[in-house]
């Protein structure tokens, strides 16, 4: 990346919220408390700069952080967070949708899936829309820390099978642990090379 510098840009609501489509933007995606906004500080390497917490649902709006002068990351609300109320459900459903397939400088979409939990019937949904509005998704998975070497791959052959049927599947999988660090400059260097 030119530069390393990294910030909040802004939280938005609606469509007509959105930063201009002037840089290269990946947005990342998966059920509350899979690490996103973790993950996110983990590849800018500001600790706070998006807000992780441990009460699911935290992240309300899609958040835009800039990365170096060139890119933008989105972090996007948690899925399949049972307590929010319907009407909550349905506006986020509705942007989330107006937002996958009408933002053109979205270059990708990672989901991020729990390494402890594998794709759940939520993360399909996810990637069923994801396919019918052709954005390239990529898999995340995350808290490896959690989950001992000779446990990974029950999980991963799991992933791999039920990717299988995504067209928009990117068929590599990036393997991390915020907490540890592993996978981030891996991921990193696929941000980087996206154009
Ligand atoms: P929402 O905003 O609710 O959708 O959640 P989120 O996906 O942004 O999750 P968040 O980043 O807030 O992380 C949830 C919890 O998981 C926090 O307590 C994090 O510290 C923890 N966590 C995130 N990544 C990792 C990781 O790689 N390893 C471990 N052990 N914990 C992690
Ligand atoms: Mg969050």
């Amino acid at each position: 990346f030119a530069g390393n510098n990294s910030d909040f840009l802004k939280g938005v609501v609606a469509m007509s919220g959105l930063p201009s489509a002037d840089r290269i933007e990946v947005c990342f995606a998966g059920r509350s408390n899979v690490g996103k906004s973790t993950l996110i500080n983990a590849l800018t390497g500001r600790t706070r700069l998006a807000r992780a917490s441990n009460t699911p649902g935290r992240t309300q709006e899609i958040n835009y952080f800039t990365l170096a002068d060139s890119h933008y990351l989105v972090d996007l609300p948690g899925y399949g967070y049972a307590n929010a109320p319907l009407p909550v459900i349905e506006k986020w459903q509705r942007l989330l949708k107006q937002y996958l397939s009408g933002r053109a400088t979205l270059r990708r979409a990672f989901v991020l899936v729990d390494m402890r939990h594998g794709i759940k019937d939520v993360d399909e949904e996810i990637m069923s829309l994801l396919d019918s509005s052709a954005v390239t998704f990529q898999v995340v998975m995350t808290k490896a820390d959690k989950v001992k070497e000779k446990d990974r791959e029950k999980v991963m052959a799991q992933v791999r099978e039920k990717l299988s049927k995504h067209p928009a599947a990117f068929p590599e999988l990036v393997i991390t642990s915020s907490e540890k660090g592993d996978g981030i400059p891996t991921l990193r260097a696929i941000i980087a090379g996206l154009d």
